[in-house]
């Protein structure tokens, strides 16, 4: 997000256009935690983690008089309009928001769950997935030193893209993802993939899930039907959401970063900025909040392939 943060500030002064940071997201808008962004101010962030500008869930934005103090803030600091970062919630508030109020606004896609329709890829989502590559590498040392079955949760909210391209990127044996319903049978047989002729260890990455024990029920279903199995989970968590974002995700935010101003210039409103085979899109809010973007079947095929 820091990257896209110094692109927006600096595409924008340099086009002329004042910046004013929002701290905290639409909870520091309604508090009007605004503070004017010079060049200087984004220096020295683009390769750290976290927000600058930090963050923050607030509940005040979704209610009509939230709303009605946030614009208040935006008229008392002649904001004329906004650039919003983040991921499905953020842009549907920011849809709701400027349709009431007929403020433009344009969304930058920052979750590392990369689940938005009409980008390939949102910010975030590599350095994440780098992230879950570097820790289940260390754990394949001792799931194959010990020759043991582990099951790593990842994150992801809704959406198996990480799950399912980390699983391809460490050579797992399996991947559980909530847009494919996986049985019993089918993870006994992912685990078996594992422990047969020169293998000797088995690594199934499931996405989180909605239900208060995901993970955790499935080890326990796994050590009812076959108790042969001694797995040992690994829930990765937080550590996903964090560090120096990747070279990848660094160049990505300075485009989409950058394609925000591009688009408020050019009279582009209440769209999202995306990439579709390398190339910058704009996708209009309603599409990037209501459209699903779908798992690629080849993927799962890839992985399947590769595990047996
Ligand atoms: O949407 C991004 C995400 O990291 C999800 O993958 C995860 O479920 C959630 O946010 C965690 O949010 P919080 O830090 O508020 O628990």
């Amino acid at each position: 997000m820091n990257a896209a943060i110094r692109a927006i500030t600096r595409a924008a002064i340099e086009k002329g256009i004042r910046v004013k940071a929002i701290q905290k997201g639409y909870k520091g808008l309604i508090a009007g935690e605004i503070k004017e962004f010079q060049s200087h101010d984004v220096s020295n962030i683009i390769q750290q983690g976290g927000t600058k500008l930090k963050s923050s869930r607030s509940s005040e934005f979704h209610t009509p008089e939230g709303r009605a103090k946030a614009y208040q803030v935006i008229k008392n600091e002649e904001i004329d309009a906004l650039v919003v970062l983040g991921g499905d919630g953020t842009f549907k508030g920011a849809e709701i928001f400027s349709k009431e109020y007929n403020l433009p606004v344009v969304g930058v896609p920052c979750t590392i769950d990369n689940d938005l329709y009409g980008t390939d890829y949102t910010i975030g989502y590599d350095t994440a997935l780098n992230t879950i590559v570097q820790a289940v590498d260390k754990i394949r040392d001792t799931a194959s030193s010990h020759e043991r079955l582990f099951i790593v949760e990842v994150m992801g909210r809704d959406a198996g893209f990480l799950a399912l391209n980390s699983a391809i990127a460490v050579g797992a044996e399996g991947a559980v993802i909530p847009e494919r319903k996986t049985h019993l049978e089918q993870m006994k047989e992912f685990i078996r993939h594992g422990f047969r002729e020169s293998k000797n260890s088995s690594i199934v990455i499931v996405a989180e899930s909605k239900s208060s024990n995901g993970t955790y029920d499935i080890v326990e279903q796994l050590q009812k039907d076959c108790p042969e199995y001694d797995p040992k989970v690994t829930i990765l968590g937080h550590i996903q959401r964090g560090g120096s974002p990747t070279a990848f995700d660094r160049i990505l935010a300075s485009r989409l970063g950058a394609a925000a101003v591009t688009a408020l210039i050019s009279d582009k409103q209440f769209v999202m900025v995306g990439v579709i085979n390398d190339k910058i899109v704009y996708v209009p809010f309603v599409e990037a909040t209501k459209k699903k973007k779908d798992i690629d079947n080849s993927l799962l095929d890839v992985l399947k392939i590769l595990s047996k």
